[in-house]
């Protein structure tokens, strides 16, 4: 196995194989396991379900950078929140016409940088950015983002970012025009991992209105930006979304020169890592009366390192085991902590599983999102390594 490069595969990528061949009995760290072919096929999928809309991979959600590379290969555009983001973008050869700087609230180097590379497009939502770009980028394309937060999300984002959509973003364009800056289009994020099925059908309608008053300010708007939201690992319902999107994109932006962009991030990357832990210790939890309660098993990897999705991006983790499937094998009252000596990194609870014993291993599939950039060796715990595949 190239443990450098791609390696690559016919038909499908056979995970347990993989695991037993990287013979991961005398080693102590953690791997990933890659498929950048998910990562293709989330492509084809994103074109066939809402092929009006070009989506702008969130590089945040995972910069890893051949991830990266896949998408911009793929044509695929970018948001970026900050300069590293957009250098490394740029660095790939992607055009800065395929880049939108989409964070309201930029330090001015990070935006020095981005007019020098004639990054042109950024979201703004509140009036000191205006000011701002006024002072350092006035010729750049202000992209008002206002806020229509789903009902439900995994990660909502409307505390933080987006303007107040019928009154603050109608007074954010009349500042926008006092100050001959230009406003080019809006925006919104529903928030990651959304599960509100009417949630963009509002938000696009409330869009719709601010097109109609950007209009009537005489500016040109060419640009809606749906932002992120759509699932990472449930294609059924992310067809149910993209359905909706469609249907209200129809009926509020039939004007086909109307470009429609989006933001995705966990939906391109979530299920194309998987991430193979070991057992590298176990303890069991007596009742009073010596009767097994809990099997404890301690991973060498966790909520501070590739589990940190479990504290910032509140994900429910899958765990599978590699023995053989058998129904018959008994099951266990089981909870799992990562490997530093802090009780917070625990990293599932009221498991069961069969009786595990020190050495095996355990796969926690849909591992791609909201992971490897946040994590850390804290207490001296090592990042895994990540092995790389790809269909032929
Ligand atoms: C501005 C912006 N765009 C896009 C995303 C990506 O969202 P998602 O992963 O839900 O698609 C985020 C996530 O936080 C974001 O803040």
């Amino acid at each position: 196995m190239d443990t450098q490069g791609i390696n690559f595969y016919d038909k499908e990528l056979d995970i347990g194989r993989v695991v037993a061949e990287a013979q991961l009995e005398d080693c102590d760290e953690a791997l990933n396991i890659c498929d950048l072919s998910t990562v293709e096929r989330k492509f084809e999928l994103w074109q066939k379900q809402l092929p009006r809309i070009t989506p702008f991979y969130a590089v945040k959600c995972n910069d890893d950078k051949r991830i990266v590379q896949t998408l911009a290969d793929l044509g695929v555009g970018f948001d970026c929140a900050s300069k590293n983001e957009l250098k490394q973008v740029l660095d790939y050869g992607v055009s800065p016409d395929r880049i939108i700087f989409a964070n309201p609230c930029r330090p001015i180097s990070h935006l020095d940088y981005a007019k020098q590379q004639k990054v042109l497009k950024g979201t703004v939502d509140n009036e000191f950015e205006i000011y701002k770009l006024h002072k350092h980028y006035p010729n750049s394309n202000l992209i008002v983002r206002f806020k229509s937060e789903a009902k439900a999300a995994q990660c909502p984002l409307g505390d933080k970012f987006g303007c107040d959509a019928d009154i603050d973003a109608s007074a954010l364009m009349l500042l926008a025009k006092s100050l001959d800056l230009t406003v080019t289009g809006t925006s919104f994020h529903v928030g990651s991992g959304c599960s509100d099925m009417e949630a963009y059908e509002r938000a696009i309608r409330k869009a719709k209105n601010l097109f109609k008053f950007g209009q009537l300010l005489g500016y040109d708007l060419d640009l809606l930006d749906i932002g992120g939201g759509f699932p990472g690992s449930d294609d059924e319902h992310f067809i149910k979304l993209a359905g909706t999107v469609n249907s209200a994109v129809q009926k509020y932006f039939p004007d086909e020169r109307i470009q429609i962009i989006a933001e995705p991030g966990r939906f391109f990357v979530a299920a194309s890592y998987t991430l193979v832990c070991k057992i590298h210790a176990k303890r069991e939890v007596r009742n009073s009366a010596g009767k097994l309660d809990t099997v404890m098993y301690y991973l060498n990897d966790g909520v501070y390192g590739s589990f940190n999705c479990i504290l910032y991006d509140h994900q429910t983790v899958t765990v599978e085991h590699y023995l053989p499937a058998d129904p018959l094998l008994p099951t266990f009252k089981s909870l799992i902590w990562g490997p530093s000596c802090d009780a917070l990194d625990k990293i599932s609870e009221d498991l069961r599983l069969p009786y595990l014993k020190r050495g095996d291993l355990l796969g926690f599939p849909n591992m791609g999102a909201y992971t490897v950039p946040i994590a850390s060796a804290f207490n001296g715990f090592p990042l895994p390594k990540t092995l790389y595949f790809k269909a032929i």
